[in-house]
């Protein structure tokens, strides 16, 4: 496995946070990144003694300057300003977008309606000599820090233009589940992964668990 130096932008939060645990058990180097320098080390010190290696924390625009391989894992509020923001550290590098737009109501979690198709092709039109693909979208942050084991019974479905980017992050999927992202096409489908989230989110409410997807049908 080649291992990279892997920004998690927003990676305080709880799904950065638990990407961020099982890429650095996996081997690869990650970098936090915050608005705050100090949020980013106060959390990188949590996951590393979690994991028990060192995991290093930064603004966003210095941990996505530092890294080849960039996860924005923010939320869709804000999301423009900061991809503007970051296009410096972005430029050029693999950028993983595993934002949902997604809306509440009484009726519970839908999918917003984004000008671009999705938050992964907005990133792309932003920045457009990133290689962005779409990955991680459906994983429940509460899975990813809480279980001991990797997520063995799930899938992470991967969507991009560039195929040699798109099979790099298909391999860091592998951290997580133990098997390789699931290639779902191209960087339009972001339109259909980002929005299925929605789905899981009724599903947990209604049914009192957290569930994720697996595909039937293909070679390990
Ligand atoms: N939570 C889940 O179970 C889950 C599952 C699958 C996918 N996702 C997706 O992953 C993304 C992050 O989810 P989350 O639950 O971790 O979100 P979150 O806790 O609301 O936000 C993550 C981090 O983003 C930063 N942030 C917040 N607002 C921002 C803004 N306006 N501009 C720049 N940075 C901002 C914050 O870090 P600083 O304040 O330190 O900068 C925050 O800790 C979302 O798009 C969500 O749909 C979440």
């Amino acid at each position: 496995m080649s291992t990279h130096t892997i920004a998690v932008i927003g990676g305080t939060g709880p799904q950065g946070r638990g990407l961020a645990r099982w890429l650095a058990a996996a081997g690869h180097k990650v970098v936090l990144g915050s608005r705050s320098a100090a949020r980013a080390e106060e959390a990188a010190r949590a996951i590393g003694q979690r994991v028990g290696v060192e995991v290093l924390g930064d603004d966003n625009l210095s941990a996505a300057t530092a890294a080849d391989v960039v996860l924005v894992v923010v939320p869709w509020d804000g999301h423009r300003e900061l991809v503007q923001a970051l296009a410096p550290g972005l430029a050029g590098k693999i950028v993983v977008s595993c934002v949902n737009p997604l809306g509440f109501d009484k009726n519970g979690a839908f999918g917003l309606l984004v000008d671009e198709g999705s938050a992964a092709q907005q990133t792309q039109q932003l920045v457009p000599t990133a290689r962005v693909v779409g990955a991680f979208h459906h994983l429940s942050a509460v899975t990813l820090w809480e279980s001991e084991d990797q997520l063995q019974h799930e899938d992470v479905l991967v969507c991009g233009d560039d195929r040699d980017a798109k099979d790099v992050v298909a391999d860091l999927a592998a951290a997580v589940t133990g098997h390789r992202g699931v290639d779902g096409g191209a960087l339009r489908v972001a339109a259909q992964l980002e929005p299925l989230t929605a789905v899981l989110i009724n599903i947990n409410r209604r049914y009192k668990t957290r569930s994720g997807v697996a595909i039937q049908g293909i070679k390990r």
